[in-house]
């Protein structure tokens, strides 16, 4: 009964059709597969250490299941109506090439459990796909860091609060300063792999066997750190889908921070950045555009990322032990936020390497007096002025300024408690090499962050090697 569900023997009718439709998800999982096969195959080795099959059966059905994964990894296999989802084909083909030794594949298993290994299987290694994705476009920012300088004569800009300009910093600084946020979602991944790195196989349906199955031998055939402690636990946790989606959540919101600099960066208005032809894109009416549209996208696609991960969460937060099939409906925002992210990351940092800067624009926004001012009220409190009145004094210099319509150095110059020695406070350049304190954005701590940052990619790439293993 080839074109009955695998559930068929308690049941006397057919599925409805309105049922197979709106219950299926083989139209999104067919790309467990592969992890699929990798975990029936573990499980086959374990039915076979527990001597509940023999060896020769083992081979058999292991054999059938490499033949599936052929036609899959050449898409020749053959789908059929009632296939509800990729498990349920795989087994189906798989009896069908090995008979009744086919037949004894789902011993002591529920797809319940196998659902449950194939996805953490899958997370495991896309999620390290994502870090290194995260970690390629550190490496980007890192090396434009390096390009704009860190030292006392390198490209500056003006640091912005509230998006009015504050300090100059840096130009190196700046990308540090993005590259540090990704790192750290780097890490993240790495500790969500590390936490997801458990075996759910051979909680069945949801309590167990009464079959001497081997969940720690299926562990370790699959690579995992771990085995569940709890069948209830294993079969409905969810936790590692929605921490998942939460790290690529964060990606994307830090993604979106970068995209609406860019988009800022590229515009006549601060004009800091030229895009690359083959990273920009046109207007279909106005033939003089160049549009930024990696980065106004890697804004906007956050919005579906944070989306994804309230999606779960709202799914999961009613639901009793163990398995229901509202759990399904973890797959498909998972698989969108995983391909998303991976497609913005490789975009925005090729958007970022091959990006022109204008420096010369940079420096000339940073070279206002008005940005100097905070050294003139350190340069009073480094004389004995208490801050405050520092504060005071010079905020009323610049108020004056502004509505005599002088310079702020002229006003400096005659200032009895500043005077000529301050003005040179003002000269273009000076601002950022007075950023000495550790982490600030001048050139002085600029020398140890350049290293600091160099080491830590170095070691996030291990961390990311460590925790995927030999996978
Ligand atoms: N396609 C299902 C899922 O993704 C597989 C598990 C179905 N289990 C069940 N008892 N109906 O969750």
């Amino acid at each position: 009964m080839a074109d009955q569900p695998l559930w068929h023997g308690r049941f006397t009718s057919s599925p409805a059709e309105a049922l197979l439709k709106f219950t299926e998800s083989l139209s999104f999982d067919k790309k467990l597969w592969r992890d699929d096969v990798a975990g029936s195959i573990a499980h086959v080795k374990g039915l076979a250490h527990s001597q509940l099959i023999t060896a020769g059966e083992a081979e058999k059905i292991i054999a059938a299941l490499n033949t599936v994964a052929d036609e899959m990894a050449t898409e020749k296999f053959e789908f059929v109506a009632s296939d509800e989802d990729i498990h349920t084909a795989i087994e189906r083909r798989v009896t069908q090439i090995a008979g009744d030794t086919g037949a004894k594949l789902h011993t002591g298993r529920s797809r319940n459990d196998q659902v449950a290994t194939a996805l953490r299987l899958w997370c495991k290694r896309e999620l390290a796909h994502i870090a290194e994705f995260v970690l390629e476009l550190c490496e980007v920012l890192n090396q434009r860091a390096i390009e704009a300088g860190w030292s006392t004569n390198s490209a500056y800009l003006p640091g912005y609060t509230h998006l009015q300009r504050a300090q100059p910093v840096l130009l190196a600084h700046h990308f540090a300063a993005h590259a540090w946020s990704f790192l750290r979602d780097v890490d993240r991944l790495s500790q969500t792999i590390e936490r997801l790195d458990v075996s759910p196989l051979g909680a069945g349906a949801l309590a167990g066997s009464s079959l001497p199955i081997d969940p720690d031998f299926v562990a370790k055939e699959l690579g995992f750190a771990d085995r569940f402690k709890n069948s209830l636990d294993a079969v409905s946790d969810r936790d590692f889908v929605a921490e998942s989606l939460f790290d690529l959540a964060l990606i994307g919101v830090h993604l979106s921070r970068l995209g609406e600099e860019w988009v800022l960066w590229t515009s006549q208005e601060f004009g800091f950045a030229v895009l690359d032809d083959a990273y920009s894109t046109g207007s279909s009416m106005l033939p003089q555009k160049k549009n930024a549209d990696i980065a106004e996208l890697a804004r906007g696609k956050s919005g579906r990322l944070i989306g994804n991960l309230t999606g779960l969460l709202s799914t999961l937060k009613a639901m009793p032990l163990a398995y229901n099939r509202d759990l399904q409906e973890d797959k498909e925002p998972l698989f969108d936020s995983v391909n998303q992210v991976g497609l913005a990351l490789q975009a925005i940092a090729g958007m970022i390497a091959t990006a022109k800067l204008d420096t010369a624009k940079m420096k000339s926004s940073a070279d206002s007096e008005m940005l100097g001012a905070t050294d003139l009220a350190e340069w009073l409190v480094a004389k004995g002025t208490p801050f405050r009145q520092a504060h005071a004094h010079v905020g009323a210099l610049v108020s004056r300024a502004i509505r005599e319509s002088v310079e702020l150095s002229e006003l400096v110059r005659n200032d009895a408690l500043l005077g000529a020695e301050a003005v040179d406070l003002l000269r273009a350049g000076v601002g950022v090499s007075r950023r000495t304190s550790a982490g600030g954005a001048g050139p002085v701590p600029g020398a140890v962050q350049s290293e600091a940052l160099r080491s830590a990619i170095t070691v996030m790439r291990a961390r990311i090697a460590s925790v995927v293993g030999s996978r």
